[in-house]
């Protein structure tokens, strides 16, 4: 058989999310020109973090640049991309993002009906030494006509998403798109060669059950007890077959795992963080969206998290995702402790 060095007819995500406007009938296209700017702003975090053009920013000396200027952090950068892209698509009234302690409002003239809660540049801890990090994002339909949005705007419930996704730097860079409830979850690699992602992990659906437990477990003096009883069953040859034990450290890669090979995630509230670390807008949500969108079950360990009512954009929230029997199973183990 042949086989061609090119697909000349392959599946891009921008073609992939026109497609799915195409499919509905009157769709302005406004969310096809929002997710293209993400994607843009996505590429340039990625070449960004892939050090395209050190030689020439660092003229091989250091941190600082050829002209002795201190080369842009990251984290900094990847915030600038995004607000740009997503600000001049000309689709949104209101960014939320990590980086900023208050709500963003764009320009009047700018304006479109989309709310965008973003985390440009997650894994905070491992962009220095070169582990994978990620950016997250959900996507709302305003309520409020767009002339008259406030940051309270954005405290909707996760279930109102209208698309919510993540870009995963790993060793490879993936783009996995929900676009829709019940429109389930697809995988984009990045094609570096053609600057397209290109449709490589259509439908993922999460197993039922995994073999791997991801927490940080060096703050197990801190967990409360049905945790603590959870991880040690899942080490405990009497409780079945002992589960891997998997952590990054980066939300996006260890959600990204646990989404296709199965298991749990879990960043519980501890005796110091009443409610964990993870931010509900845009780390919990996102992620609790695409999960669903794929089989699997996000919860803050009491509700739903896409069911939790949010009162301010930064807060926080415990967060157990993962294959359903293994989230289910830590749940009940929770409600039997109560
Ligand atoms: P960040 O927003 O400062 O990057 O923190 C979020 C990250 C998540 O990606 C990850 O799941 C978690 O923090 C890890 O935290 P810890 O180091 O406490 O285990
Ligand atoms: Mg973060």
């Amino acid at each position: 058989a042949q086989t061609d060095v090119f697909d000349s007819n392959c599946m891009t995500l921008t073609r992939f999310v026109l497609a799915k406007q195409k499919s509905v009938p009157h769709a302005s296209g406004d969310l096809t020109q929002l997710l293209t700017s993400i994607q843009t702003a996505v590429k340039a975090v990625s070449s960004a973090v892939r050090k395209a053009g050190i030689a020439h920013l660092h003229g091989f000396a250091g941190s600082t640049n050829v002209q002795g200027e201190e080369v842009k952090k990251l984290d900094i950068l990847s915030n600038e991309l995004f607000i740009n892209m997503i600000e001049s698509s000309f689709t949104s009234c209101l960014l939320v993002s990590e980086e900023n302690p208050t709500a963003i409002e764009v320009e009047m003239d700018k304006r479109g009906k989309y709310i965008v809660c973003f985390d440009p540049l997650d894994g905070s801890s491992n962009i220095d030494c070169l582990v994978s990090i990620g950016s997250i994002f959900a996507i709302y339909k305003s309520e409020t006509p767009k002339e008259k949005v406030t940051e309270k705007d954005a405290l909707v419930r996760g279930n109102q998403i209208v698309a919510a996704g993540y870009a995963l730097y790993g060793s490879a860079t993936m783009m996995v798109l929900a676009l829709g409830a019940g429109s389930g979850v697809n995988g984009f690699m990045l094609d570096p060669a053609i600057g397209e992602f290109i449709l490589t992990d259509p439908n993922i659906r999460i197993p039922k059950r995994g073999k791997i437990y991801s927490i940080n477990e060096g703050y197990s003096y801190l967990w409360d007890p049905p945790i603590a009883e959870y991880i040690r069953r899942k080490k405990d040859p009497k409780h079945g077959k002992p589960y891997g034990a998997r952590y990054v450290g980066s939300m996006v890669a260890d959600v990204h795992r646990t989404l296709k090979y199965g298991g749990i995630f879990m960043y519980p509230a501890t005796k110091d963080a009443p409610n964990g670390k993870l931010r509900l807008m845009y780390e919990g949500n996102p992620m609790a969206y695409v999960l669903h969108e794929a089989g699997g079950i996000a919860s803050n360990g009491d509700i739903d998290i896409l069911d939790i009512q949010p009162t301010s954009i930064h807060q926080r929230t415990p967060v157990f995702l993962g294959s359903k029997e293994d989230v289910t199973e830590l749940l009940q183990l929770i409600k039997s402790f109560i």
